[in-house]
């Protein structure tokens, strides 16, 4: 077929036509745009935006953040659904509901006309004192692929592209733009690159965002081990690689970006990628047409998932702020929320009995929607902690503000978006693990007046409680949860929700106790940081090294008991493609109604490398009825017992006994069995 001629109405075109297939449409529209056509695609236009190309009907790619609601700044403060963040999210370990999020987020992003969604965040939580860590979903890569393939399939279900971030390695905020994280082969596959992965072999996620920082010494944005190698030619990645907002400013040339893979340099009409720069590297053979072709062709496949060449009526036009996407914030909420510490059952709240609650600290009547940098959305309501109170306590419970009058008192403290106080915030890391001090001055001051004092806190990453943990009875790790937060708070204290949450991340006793911070080396470094830990990131390192956390991965109370039985193990191998089967049965012994979160662990005992005593392949989240019993299964395959041999360069199944360790949470193992594996 020749080239179109500029009389040519595109609407004509055979790529046009929905009924071809996705490839065929590719391949016709590629062959008929000009290689200045191709330059023009390689950089976007505005903030959010891609450059249309009229002559052939082309429009723009509308990219919104992301990750927990539709995204202030790219909207242009359009409001809309302030879902709980994705700490919160992952905390529910329930990926039902990470599915029915993404589906609910991806309606949103169509009904402000838009088509992509720049999220989820993925990045593993490596220090707790990562400036994003509210951004993202867990310090482990079993759940983290889990959540991230759940929201991507729910977003795409839609038609509304997802992009997954921030790749790779970017696990912290200081010197992004430069550092490079020095990390190795067996560090990547087990710990950093799961997610993403599973996000490209079983979501066949669109678009993946290539991070500011380097990884072993390269720039992301150029790295072709990463786009081209592991994206495309290992995973079978479709899509297309967008680069974080002004990475590519620091990456060497045009041609390094194209031959590594970059599809399209953000925001703006390009630095490496402005159609001159692109002209001259292609003149001087710096690289061919068929290598920006490969680029090129992701992009147009994404253009034609989200349907911007076909019939936008027959497309949902979305919906937002509706009472659905609300309930929805306010189930993962609820689901989300951690119950961390609760002495003497002072929790839940008898609403029959207590008069008056004394309600104090600074998160008490903080909203957390519009802040935190690029992820910001400005809800259509914010429900505070003090309103979901008073709200629920109305005609029955007098809140007021001395603790000394009142028969229990409840402190609203934690973090804040707030960047001048280097909180939990885009850009830069927390300074410190530990509240700041005004806060934890009234937490003592206040069960001095009044033992009977519960913390709830509001942040969105680890903090440390030494010093005034023990005094208080209760604790409630509420993170930034949406704009039905304060209602969700209100529900799991007056007892109308069981808990159900469980950490997806280790909270320490003190920073040095946290693997990356070893030294300046391994946190922040500089030009460099080390990562030291190898795969002994998290819970891995805290078992390795027998440190006790202050609260271990996976832990979170019920207001009913578990109780675990009857492990039962398959034929007791798992050999090549066969699987080996695990059942477990958990029974609701307490007096209510609750969810419990099973956890299956797995630990090679004899191995040839140093692994982790304890590493996560299953979970389960169960709704019980008080009394109600069910049967748990669990599935394992080889790969759920493989490590990466650096020296064969490949997973590795060894041969000999595994145990199989059931819990509660990370260091509440019920069950424990093993089983022999033969070579
Ligand atoms: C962030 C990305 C975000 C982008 C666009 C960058 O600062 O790192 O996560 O998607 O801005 O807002």
């Amino acid at each position: 077929m020749s080239y179109q001629s500029a009389r040519d109405d595109p609407a004509e075109l055979p790529f046009m036509d929905s009924k071809l297939n996705l490839e065929s449409r590719v391949v016709d529209l590629l062959k008929r745009l000009t290689l200045e056509e191709k330059f023009s695609l390689c950089a976007g236009k505005g903030w959010g935006t891609t450059t249309p190309i009229e002559r052939l009907g082309i429009k723009s790619l509308k990219m919104v953040d992301g990750p927990h609601g539709v995204g202030a700044i790219i909207s242009r403060l359009r409001k809309c659904t302030y879902f709980p963040t994705a700490i919160c999210r992952s905390a529910t370990w329930n990926p039902d509901l990470s599915e029915r999020f993404g589906v609910a987020l991806a309606q949103e992003v169509r009904s402000i006309g838009f088509n992509t969604l720049l999220g989820p965040g993925v990045n593993i939580m490596r220090t707790p004192l990562c400036g994003r860590t509210f951004e993202y979903q867990t310090e482990d890569p079993y759940l983290n692929r889990k959540m991230a393939v759940a929201v991507i399939r729910g977003v795409q279900s839609q038609r509304v592209a997802a992009c997954v971030k921030h790749f790779a390695c970017n696990n912290q905020e200081t010197n992004r733009g430069k550092v490079s994280a020095e990390v190795g082969e067996r560090a990547l596959r087990e710990i950093y690159m799961p997610a993403f992965e599973g996000a490209v072999r079983e979501a066949d996620v669109w678009t993946v965002m290539a991070s500011y920082n380097k990884v072993n010494g390269i720039y992301s944005c150029e790295n072709r081990n990463l786009l081209v190698e592991r994206l495309r030619e290992e995973w079978g990645f479709r899509g297309f690689v967008v680069s974080d907002w002004f990475a590519v400013r620091r990456a060497t040339s045009a041609e390094s970006c194209v031959n590594g893979g970059l599809s399209l340099e953000m925001p703006g009409k390009g630095t490496k990628y402005g159609e001159k720069a692109l002209r001259k590297a292609f003149d001087t053979g710096k690289f061919t047409e068929d290598t920006l072709d490969d680029n090129v062709k992701g992009f147009l496949r994404t253009m034609f998932f989200v349907g911007l060449f076909d019939d936008m009526p027959t497309f949902s036009k979305g919906s937002r702020n509706t009472p659905e996407h609300q309930a929805l914030a306010r189930t993962i909420a609820e689901e989300g929320i951690v119950l961390l510490k609760n002495e003497g059952d002072i929790l839940p709240l008898d609403i029959g009995k207590i008069k008056s609650a004394a309600v104090l600290g600074p998160n008490a009547s903080k909203r957390t929607g519009f802040g935190g940098g690029s992820s910001m959305v400005r809800p259509f309501y914010e429900i505070t902690p003090l309103e979901g109170l008073k709200e629920r306590c109305v005609g029955k419970v007098k809140v007021v503000k001395d603790p000394a009058r009142a028969d229990i008192a409840i402190i609203f403290a934690g973090l804040s978006h707030n960047i001048l106080k280097g909180l939990d915030y885009e850009g830069s890391d927390k300074k410190s693990l530990e509240l700041p001090a005004d806060q934890i001055a009234l937490i003592n001051d206040t069960v001095m007046l009044n033992p009977k004092t519960i913390v709830v806190l509001i942040n969105g990453s680890p903090v440390t409680m030494i010093g005034w943990l023990e005094k208080v009875p209760a604790v409630l790790e509420a993170w930034y949860s949406g704009l039905e937060a304060g209602r969700a708070i209100a529900s799991i204290l007056f007892g109308d929700v069981n808990p159900s949450g469980k950490l997806p991340v280790t909270f320490p006793r003190s920073l040095s106790d946290s693997p990356a911070h070893a030294s300046e080396r391994t946190f922040p470094g500089n030009e460099k940081v080390y990562y030291d830990e190898g795969v002994f990131v998290g819970y891995r390192h805290f078992d390795n090294k027998g440190i006790e956390p202050l609260f271990p991965f996976g832990h979170g109370l019920s207001y009913t008991t578990f109780d675990y039985g009857n492990l039962k193990m398959g034929n007791g191998v798992t050999l090549g493609d066969e699987t080996l089967t695990v059942s477990v049965d958990t029974t609701n012994t307490g007096e209510r109604a609750g969810a419990e979160v099973i956890q299956l662990y797995v630990h090679d005992v004899e191995a040839s490398v140093e692994r982790p005593p304890k590493e996560l392949k299953g979970f389960k989240k169960v709704h019980l009825k008080q009394g109600q019993k069910q049967t748990v299964t669990f599935t394992l395959g080889k790969s759920d017992l493989s490590f990466w041999d650096e020296g064969a360069n490949r997973w590795i199944a060894e041969k000999g006994v595994y145990e199989i360790l059931i819990g509660s949470s990370s260091r509440d193992i019920r069950l424990q069995g093993e089983f022999e594996y033969p070579d």
